[in-house]
């Protein structure tokens, strides 16, 4: 496995290959990336990861600097799922000059949800991408559902700009207790981290609720808000939304997606549960 860190190696390296399939990721690797670079690998495709931590994405004063940076045991873990090459630029390298063109999500999709809370992070998330697309010009790039709204910013900017890339949606992976796989597990606390997969717990009380023919899911919703702050989370949001358009649901809803997303001390979780049936709601 090749690790590369500038753009003039990546593109020397990549130069004639028919396709590639992309794994973008900021390190700190899981079971869940590693789901992503198995999936890539299907689609029959030399497979290239990057590792870089975005400084585009993160708002003042979050966790840029303490993200974990741990090149060398994501390379052994992507070589060891047979990763064939890795792209890990530095700051520098990604942003030669201040990143004065950046991609805009719609309003809709970047202002809402976690964009609320994180004002600028989907249009560092979409810029980011939008050149790490340019460098590696994958034909297929794999992203994981539980970053659902990046997910959906993703497909609608290579929608918008009309780019040759499949994305392919990789399944949540869940510890035993259900807690989402997530680099950020790493700075919960022991006591934190059993309460963490209170969060999942709620989400699945609400879908099995509306499967069940519950049908006011704000009810739900607020329900779940106050038992996390009554167990000491700090709530930004649940939520029930349309899954293809993350707007509110509306009779036309074929799927529906419940997404939450709340602190326990320092560290900020997100989560969400897609729901089949499209069960009708208030
Ligand atoms: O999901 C992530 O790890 C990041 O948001 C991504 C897509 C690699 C862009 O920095």
């Amino acid at each position: 496995m090749q690790v590369l860190h500038t753009a003039a190696e990546l593109r020397a390296a990549l130069a004639g290959r028919a396709g590639t399939a992309f794994v973008p990721t900021m390190g700190n690797l899981h079971a869940g990336h590693i789901s992503l670079v198995e999936l890539a690998k299907q689609h029959g495709q030399p497979v290239v990861a990057s590792i870089f931590v975005n400084p585009l994405q993160f708002g003042a004063g979050e966790d840029f600097e303490r993200y974990p940076r741990t090149l060398e045991s994501d390379c052994e873990k992507l070589s060891a799922a047979g990763c064939d090459l890795v792209f890990a630029p530095d700051v520098a390298e990604m942003y030669p000059v201040p990143q004065t063109f950046t991609v805009q999500p719609p309003d809709s999709l970047a202002n809402d949800l976690c964009g609320a809370f994180r004002p600028g992070h989907f249009s560092g998330v979409a810029t980011v991408v939008l050149k790490l697309f340019n460098l590696v010009q994958p034909h297929v790039a794999m992203f994981g559902r539980k970053d659902f709204q990046q997910l959906l910013v993703i497909r609608e900017m290579v929608r918008q700009f009309n780019l040759p890339i499949d994305i392919v949606a990789g399944d949540t992976l869940r510890e035993a207790d259900g807690l989402a796989m997530s680099s950020r597990n790493a700075y919960l606390g022991a006591s934190e981290r059993i309460q963490a997969a209170q969060l999942h717990r709620e989400l699945a009380t609400i879908a099995a609720a509306l499967q069940a023919g519950e049908r006011d899911a704000e009810a739900l919703c607020a329900a779940a808000c106050r038992r996390l702050k009554m167990a000491g989370w700090r709530v930004d949001y649940v939520a029930l939304r349309d899954a293809t358009t993350l707007q509110a649901p509306t009779p036309a809803s074929t799927r529906l997606v419940v997404l939450g997303a709340a602190w326990l001390g320092s560290t900020r979780l997100i989560d969400n549960l897609e729901i089949s049936g499209s069960p009708s709601t208030q």
